[in-house]
């Protein structure tokens, strides 16, 4: 027997069913603010991620699945998806023509992780990136559209974190300052916040060593290091946040797992998720575009990890309320049974019944324990008289109809 692979699921019935659901509520709540969808690539050049998300990231360094092509290229299942999506408008030129742009995308992403609960090496994201502004309105608006989207989920106890990275000059002064006050203390440090000070020290800041969390206490603020305009950045954003009701906390630590962010920050936490709690995350990446292929267009976006929001979205939602047919009949009336079932699926109509029929009280049981609001007899008589016999299964009530009447019924 051959199993799925270590940290990758099959996905069916209500799993599918809830992923379904939190495709469609996404593109409700995007649509309204102007976004329209994309699909991009699973697979990619290993040097898009390379050069996007950041060399020295966990991501890139330990956790992607790449491979050599048969045409001996280095290629890379996605990670994320901002990368390709950042590519597919480089690649397209929009930039060129009309450079404000709002998409949004889901998919399966890969990272070879340590499977946990919430956490996989196959997941699926569902995100959303704009293209051409720079605006703290508009990263106000991002925020406040991830926590609509959720809140449709039937999703509660979330907390909004919220920091600002500044420009990369200015967290490139603050990452120096921040190596000196490490290096006077490594010895005290976790191995991992060893192993970070050497290549991503700003990551050793959201430690979740205690240890690590007590030396760090005095660490230089990256607020402090902002210049005026990142500052100012900062502090509308956070005033258009409060107009638009949403709450947040501030998180001076929260400097995110991948390189290409500057000034905005934000992850939705939940209480419900113990250790893998972020359930959406993002950022401003204004320099990326200029990083990849030397264009100056700022751009924002999120992503969520769709496990986790199905872990977390209210079942009761998915209970659609749908009555169900069941159709009764027998070898003797067999064709008129396929034609009626071609009528009614082409009116719409969904119906069940036995492949194999067996005999009418057998028929009935399984009506029964599918729960049928209605049953539908074709027998001999009906076959003759081209009528059917329905039977209101709550109520016992029986009558014979033409097939017209009985969709009109149905249809109700
Ligand atoms: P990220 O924080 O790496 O950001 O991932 C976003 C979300 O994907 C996480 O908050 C989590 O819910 C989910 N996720 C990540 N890794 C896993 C995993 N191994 N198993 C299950 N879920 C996972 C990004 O990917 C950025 N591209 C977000 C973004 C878009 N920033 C700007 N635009």
């Amino acid at each position: 027997m051959i199993n799925v692979l270590k940290g990758m699921k099959d996905r069916y019935f209500d799993d599918v069913k809830k992923y379904d659901f939190i495709v469609d509520t996404a593109k409700k709540v995007f649509t309204k603010y102007g976004f329209e969808r994309i699909i991009t690539p699973i697979l990619e050049e290993t040097e898009l991620f390379r050069r996007s998300v950041g060399d020295e990231t966990d991501v890139v360094s330990k956790e992607m699945y790449d491979f050599k092509d048969k045409g001996e290229r280095n290629v890379t299942l996605r990670p994320e998806g901002t990368a390709g999506v950042v590519r597919a408008y480089l690649e397209a030129g929009l930039h060129k023509s009309d450079p404000v742009v709002k998409w949004f995308y889901n998919g399966p992403m890969y990272r070879y992780e340590a499977p946990q609960k919430g956490r996989y090496r196959e997941f699926h994201q569902i995100g959303a990136e704009i293209f051409g502004i720079r605006s703290p309105y508009l990263d106000a608006e991002v925020i406040k559209m991830g926590c609509e989207f959720l809140e449709k989920l039937g999703i509660t106890g979330l907390t909004v974190e919220l920091n600002s990275l500044g420009n990369l000059e200015s967290r490139k002064k603050y990452i120096d300052d921040l190596k000196e006050f490490m290096a006077q203390r490594l010895d005290k440090l976790s191995e991992d916040s060893k192993k970070r000070y050497e290549k991503n020290p700003l990551r050793a800041l959201d430690s979740k060593d205690k240890g690590d969390q007590e030396q760090f206490k005095d660490a230089p603020k990256l607020y402090d290091y902002l210049d005026e305009e990142s500052k100012k950045y900062f502090e509308d954003t956070k005033r258009y946040l409060e107009i638009l009701g949403v709450k947040y906390v501030e998180n001076p630590k929260l400097v995110r797992g991948l390189d290409y962010y500057s000034d905005t920050v934000f992850e939705i936490k939940s209480d419900k998720l113990g250790a893998q709690a972020t359930v959406l995350a993002g950022g401003r990446y204004d320099r990326l575009l200029e990083i990849l292929d030397n264009v100056k267009i700022p751009a924002i976006g999120f992503a969520a990890g769709m496990e986790r929001a199905a872990m977390l979205m209210d079942e009761s939602l998915l209970e659609q309320k749908e009555e169900k047919i069941y159709v009764v009949y027998f070898d003797e009336t067999k064709e008129y049974f396929i034609k009626t079932v071609e009528e009614l699926r082409k009116k719409g109509i969904k119906v069940n019944f036995d492949y194999n029929p067996k005999s009418f009280s057998a028929q009935m049981k399984k009506a029964n324990k599918i729960n049928a609001e209605y049953v539908l007899i074709l027998g001999e008589e009906e076959q003759k008289e081209n009528v059917v016999t329905l039977k209101r299964f709550s109520t016992g009530e029986q009558e014979k109809y033409n097939l017209k009447e009985v969709i009109e019924i149905l249809n109700k």
